[in-house]
């Protein structure tokens, strides 16, 4: 591993999938639990736990329960984990117009302890929330909050060379959220060069692991690879620089 540079504090990872059993994230206690062991041995200080809320699993009273009880549970198990980083419950919300999780007030979403809301991003597939990505980022702006754009390199699924798509979003207040996993190829080349493309323009100010396995949760590689590219520059994607209230 690239040594850290001085005075890194460890990581903080914005956007990840932990709890057990309720989304797309491990189904089972055991994977959450090698999941927070992956992100200790990375490197990560905090680690936010962003539940999908979106088509798949639309907000409702009983949910927020579900979720609620999953991350008590998800407390209890990091206690037992060596340097385990600390857990803040929060959401990844899929921007669907005409919904309630859409309509209610952004500070709602907020990732606890900063002033910004996770907006789920395009996909590899059509999304229903795509249409509604950009009206809600001036929904957020408009609240006084800064809405961080989950993974806008997926864009290039569907839409490859389309530059315009980073750029209005970047014009209207949102900061980009690049997945570790894009950076490393695992979302294949298209993905992979856009993720580049992003960071070497400047406009990338986040890189999360979006972690839905064991396996993906540890920073290291990803640290490594933008050390490659960018120096001791690269630290700031990571540590939570971009996460601070402005
Ligand atoms: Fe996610």
């Amino acid at each position: 591993m690239t040594e850290r540079a001085a005075g890194s504090n460890g990581w903080v990872d914005c956007h990840a999938h932990l709890l057990a059993g309720v989304d797309d994230g491990p189904q089972t206690e055991d994977a959450s639990v090698r999941m927070l062991e992956d992100s200790a041995a990375g490197g990560t200080r905090t680690l936010f736990v962003t539940s999908h809320v979106d088509e798949r699993f639309p907000w409702s009273a009983q949910r927020r329960d579900a979720l609620s009880r999953a991350f008590d549970r998800l407390l209890e198990l990091g206690d037992k984990v060596p340097e385990c980083p600390q857990l803040r419950m929060a959401y990844e919300l899929a921007p669907r117009p005409e919904t309630e999780e859409f309509r209610a007030d952004p500070a709602h979403w907020r990732l606890p302890g900063t002033d910004v809301v996770l907006v789920d991003g395009p996909d590899d597939i059509p999304m229903e929330h795509d249409p509604g990505i950009l009206e809600y980022v001036k929904r957020v702006t408009a609240a006084g909050l800064r809405p961080v754009v989950a993974h806008p390199e997926r864009r290039a699924f569907l839409f490859p060379g389309d530059r315009d798509f980073a750029d209005a979003l970047k014009a209207n207040g949102a900061l980009l959220q690049v997945d570790s996993g894009a950076l490393l190829g695992f979302d294949g080349p298209a993905v992979a060069a856009e993720a580049h493309r992003l960071i070497d323009e400047g406009l990338v100010d986040l890189v999360a692991s979006d972690a839905h396995e064991p396996g993906e949760a540890d920073l290291r590689s990803v640290y490594d690879h933008l050390y490659r590219h960018l120096g001791p520059g690269s630290e700031a994607l990571l540590n939570g620089t971009a996460l601070e209230e402005r």
